[in-house]
């Protein structure tokens, strides 16, 4: 839109000014008439992991239908930066700087939501890290113990804090786990571990919740851009600093969101969004040594650039 609104601009303005301005007028008036008829418009969604990656890219992803955004994560400078960018394309948005493995950081972030907002109708628990080294070559063991509190725990005390409220909207949890959750990956047995909890954990609550009307979406990426890779662990409870070498090769953060929000809006029950992840859960049923042949391979081809 904003594309083609100054491309018009620059062509029309001089020669036709009177044409130029109502066929801006009449695209602005078909944004909005858009935006009001999506499913979340005006809707309050919390993110958590919102100041990179796949949450700063579903946050911009759902910014156009114009939601109330509540942006969480522990970087203020890099969550306002989004939030202007949101409201530029029609969002209202408010930013939270929170730590998620802090409970009662979790409770300050629901209360402040209700507070601002009045109500809350979706939760995304994004927020996540990684690990790369094999418990063999581990020395510092709290690592395993930080993996699951951010993402597992997080989901686990943000869920719960915000239920009553999801109750009364009859709203939607997003819990956005990974393929490392329906299999076992070398090098990252803690962060599997934490993402076969997040399935366990959300499929257990998608029970419980089906009279109530809340819907539970659980979201399988593959290898996305992001900076989680570097970010990840290493052996010495270090961040390992480099991209894998084949980066390139990943789904952009960007194609993951609308996946992602398509996958909301239908109160999809499981998205895993590639092919080998898809069918990867139903052949491991049968040949799970082929399986774990191809999450070695994966781990293989993402030997960091200095290796
Ligand atoms: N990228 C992939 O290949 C991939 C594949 C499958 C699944 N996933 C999952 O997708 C989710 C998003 O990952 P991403 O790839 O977008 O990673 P990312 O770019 O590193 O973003 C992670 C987000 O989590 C936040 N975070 C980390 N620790 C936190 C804490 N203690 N409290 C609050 N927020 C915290 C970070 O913000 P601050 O540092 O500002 O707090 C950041 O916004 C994760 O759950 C990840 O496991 C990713």
């Amino acid at each position: 839109m904003n594309a083609l609104a100054s491309l018009m601009q620059t062509a029309y303005k001089q020669s036709f000014p009177e044409a130029s301005r109502l066929i801006l007028a009449g695209w602005r008036a078909l944004e909005t008439h858009k935006a009001h008829m999506s499913i979340f418009f005006k809707k309050v969604i919390i993110i958590t992991g919102a100041s990179e990656g796949i949450g700063r890219a579903l946050a911009l992803a759902l910014a156009p239908q114009q939601p109330k955004l509540i942006l969480a994560a522990r970087n203020e400078q890099r969550l306002l930066t989004l939030a202007a960018e949101c409201e530029q394309v029609g969002a209202t948005s408010c930013v939270l700087p929170t730590d998620v493995t802090d409970e009662q950081a979790c409770q300050r972030l629901i209360q402040q939501t209700i507070e601002t907002f009045g109500a809350l109708d979706v939760l995304v628990n994004n927020a996540g890290i990684s690990m790369r080294a094999t418990l063999e070559e581990v020395s510092d063991l709290s690592i395993f113990d930080h993996i699951m509190k951010v993402n597992y725990l997080s989901g686990v005390y943000c869920t719960k804090y915000a239920l009553p409220h999801l109750k009364q909207s009859k709203g939607r949890v997003v819990a956005v786990a990974s393929v490392a959750g329906l299999t076992g990956v070398p090098t990252r047995t803690g962060y599997c571990a934490s993402k076969h909890a997040m399935m366990g954990f959300f499929e257990s609550l998608r029970m419980e919740l089906e009279d109530a009307g809340v819907s539970i979406t659980i979201i399988a990426p593959d290898f996305v851009v992001s900076k989680i890779h570097e970010r990840s662990f290493d052996a010495r409870g270090q961040r390992v600093g480099e991209s894998p070498a084949n980066q390139h090769t990943y789904q952009t953060s960007e194609s993951c969101a609308v996946m992602i929000l398509n996958a909301m809006e239908k109160r999809q029950r499981l998205l895993v969004t590639s092919w080998r992840g898809y069918w990867g859960r139903l052949v491991r049923i049968v040949l799970p040594k082929l399986i774990d042949g191809i999450a070695k391979k994966a781990v293989k081809e993402e030997k960091s650039i200095t290796e």
